[in-house]
């Protein structure tokens, strides 16, 4: 039995693939390639050894999903495809809708009709709005998201426990991510942003390597240490982790279960600025700005649940963050 991971050209997706196939496990790929290159999956086989098995599908086109369930033997879906960029959604909000929420009803559906029903889901801290209380818990209840992007998380989450609900041989898992940043070791893969990065970590490196000229920093007047927005940064290497300890759980039928996958660490804007620094000896030129619309100041979790019962926790550091991402930008300064 194999597990089809959607979206596995992906940043996180393609990291994923790596810890999979070095945990021993058959993986099929499906991608449509709207915000990766296939030379992400060449790299993944070149890191692990192993061919991977890919689909050049999207998630919207049923005879190609039910064709992929036909062919494979799938016991269990990572879903990651989607559409990410929050600013973009706010004047697409019809292609978030379509991408996300269109796709992943599809996929669901296609799955119960070849009788898969494991599904490990994406979702992301933005469904927790402005947190009342930090760390954040996963019974902290979900808050009102600021974009069409955050809503798309914040919905499927809720059609996935409905699915749930109407048939308990689903098992779902919904893995909300904290803020991923990072790149595996080789440096052969890692995060490709299109255009001027919307993030912060693809920011910096691409000051760090000289691409833009200095890093704004939005808002210097929140209630934080020391002003700057505070979050949790957590290695790709250590969420991907995070999904091969997903699979564990899920064969136990597990049911729903909602997970937080963290550091626990909150970090500030002008924290990791002055971690890259120090980690990568190279100066980062920033000016403060006004804040950026939809930010909240402070977010970072809680993730005690997925160490008592996935077994799971973040090992890396932002110094090990640090020195990846920006290896991954030296070595791919024209991306993939
Ligand atoms: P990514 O854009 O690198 O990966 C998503 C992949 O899905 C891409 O390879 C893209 O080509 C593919 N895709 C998009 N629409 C598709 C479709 N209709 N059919 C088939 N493939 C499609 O993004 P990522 O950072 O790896 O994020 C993966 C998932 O995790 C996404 O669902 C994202 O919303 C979620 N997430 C990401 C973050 C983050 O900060 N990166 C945080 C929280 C949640
Ligand atoms: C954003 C999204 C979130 C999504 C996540 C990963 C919003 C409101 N939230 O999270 O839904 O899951 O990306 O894609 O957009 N910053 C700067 N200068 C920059 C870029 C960022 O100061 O050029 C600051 C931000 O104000 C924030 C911090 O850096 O305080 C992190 O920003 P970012 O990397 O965009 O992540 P989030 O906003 O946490």
């Amino acid at each position: 039995m194999s597990i089809l991971v959607t979206g596995g050209a992906g940043f996180i997706g393609s990291h994923t693939v790596v810890e999979l196939l070095n945990a021993g496990e058959d993986v099929v790929v499906l991608d449509n390639l709207y915000n990766a290159s296939p030379e992400s999956l060449k790299r993944v086989e070149e890191i692990t050894g192993k061919t991977v098995k890919f689909y050049e599908t999207d998630i919207r086109d049923r005879k190609g999903l039910d064709d992929l369930f036909a062919n494979e033997k799938i016991e269990t879906v990572i879903h990651f495809a989607g559409l990410k960029a929050v600013g973009e959604s706010v004047y697409k909000p019809w292609e978030y809708y379509d991408n996300n929420i269109t796709g992943t009803l599809t996929l669901i559906d296609s799955m119960r009709n070849h009788g898969v029903k494991n599904m490990i889901f994406s979702s992301s801290a933005t469904v927790y709005g402005d947190p009342k209380v930090v760390p954040i818990t996963e019974d902290a209840g979900k808050g009102n998201v600021t974009n069409p992007y955050g809503w798309t998380k914040w919905m499927l989450e809720q059609i996935l426990t409905d699915i749930y609900n109407a048939d308990k041989e689903w098992n779902v898992i919904l893995l909300r991510y904290f803020n991923p940043i990072g790149a595996h070791k080789s440096g052969l893969i890692g995060e490709n942003p299109n255009g001027v990065p919307n993030n912060l970590m693809p920011y910096i490196t691409q000051v760090a390597i000289g691409k833009l000229k200095e890093l704004g920093v939005f808002g210097d007047d929140y209630p934080t240490h020391d002003g700057t927005g505070v979050r949790d940064y957590i290695h790709v290497v250590d969420l991907a982790v995070g999904h091969v300890k997903a699979i564990e759980k899920i064969k136990e039928n597990v049911g729903l279960e909602i997970y937080n996958l963290g550091t626990g660490v909150g970090v500030s804007v002008l924290d990791l600025v002055h971690a890259f620094e120090s980690a990568n000896g190279i100066k980062i030129p920033y000016v403060i700005k006004a804040r950026r619309e939809g930010d909240v100041a402070t977010c970072y979790s809680d993730a005690s649940k997925a160490k008592r019962e996935l077994g799971w926790e973040a090992k890396y550091n932002i110094e090990d963050m640090c020195k990846d991402s920006w290896r991954f930008q030296q070595k791919n300064p024209e991306g993939y």
